[in-house]
């Protein structure tokens, strides 16, 4: 029985992560920063990887981890907290979860920070992990569906919906990512693997009028230029991967499961 720890193991993915890697008979411990009761035959530990707490414990006698704790910011701080101990602990594959142009968006000053500072610290943390000595695999994906319905939810509260001008995205199922991290942590460390991008590629305007239809709501959309270099990265398609367009589920499949009328 393989003994995986999950960061991230109670958020969107990693939550999705889990019983995969159980179900695959992996004996899996979750680290969250808030304690939990063991459940379903995964143990919860409590810590933090922003100041350390908890981590040595957490992966003691660990072979596996996978690394899908983040936030919009630190990413690649958060890695180096995990790394040192996992290294001492003899973790044998570290498998990490990042986005698709992670490389490929440049953050050059203060504008660029403020609004794609994520892709900046996902990158940091990407070679956090390689240089880490311990064996690795990254998998870019692109933003989860989930992420886009929070976004959208947001944004039908207000009377006109901005849409960044000439930025394309190509959402995937974070089922689909989960199932795809399972089978990478489960398989021997592979480096950077290819990426990972749902089935098609949609203007903002094209993703926001399918929430509204699923969600039965008008909202005027109105095209918002973004300054700066990373913007102009993203409008040049550098969050795109249309050569993985590997998922399966769409945007629309999504909505309606997920999104009632009012
Ligand atoms: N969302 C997307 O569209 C997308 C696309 C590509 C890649 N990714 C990457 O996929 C990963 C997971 O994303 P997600 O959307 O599933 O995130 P999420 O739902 O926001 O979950 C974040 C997870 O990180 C944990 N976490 C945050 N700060 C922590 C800390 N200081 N110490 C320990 N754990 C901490 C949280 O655990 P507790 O709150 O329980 O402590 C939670 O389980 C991230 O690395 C993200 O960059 C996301």
């Amino acid at each position: 029985m393989t003994r995986i720890l999950v960061t991230g193991g109670t958020g969107t993915l990693g939550s999705l992560v889990v019983p995969r890697l159980r179900d695959a008979g992996g004996k899996v411990r979750v680290l969250s920063r808030h304690g939990r009761q063991d459940a379903e035959d995964v143990e919860f530990v409590a810590g933090d990887l922003d100041t350390g707490a908890g981590i040595e414990a957490a992966v003691d006698g660990v072979e596996v981890i996978v690394h899908c704790a983040g936030t919009s910011k630190g990413d690649a701080d958060k890695a180096r907290t995990l790394v040192g101990p996992a290294s001492r602990a003899g973790v044998r594959h570290l498998v990490f979860i990042s986005v698709v142009g992670a490389d490929r968006i440049p953050i050059a000053g203060r504008v660029d920070r403020a609004m794609f500072g994520y892709f900046g610290s996902k990158l940091a943390a990407e070679r956090v992990v390689a240089g880490s000595g311990i064996p690795w695999t990254t998998l870019r994906a692109t933003q989860f569906y989930d992420l886009l319905l929070l976004v959208a939810r947001q944004m039908v509260r207000l009377p006109v919906i901005p849409a960044p001008a000439g930025v394309r995205f190509q959402p995937v199922d974070a089922g689909e990512v989960a199932a795809r991290l399972a089978e990478l942590a489960l398989g021997p460390p592979s480096g950077l693997v290819p990426d990972m991008a749902g089935p098609a590629v949609y203007g903002v305007p094209a993703l926001v009028r399918a929430y509204l239809r699923a969600a039965g709501r008008r909202r005027p959309i109105v095209p918002v230029p973004l300054p700066g270099r990373a913007a102009a990265a993203l409008r040049a398609g550098a969050n795109l991967a249309p050569d993985r367009a590997v998922g399966r589920r769409t945007w629309e499949e999504f909505l309606a499961d997920r999104v009632k009328a009012t």
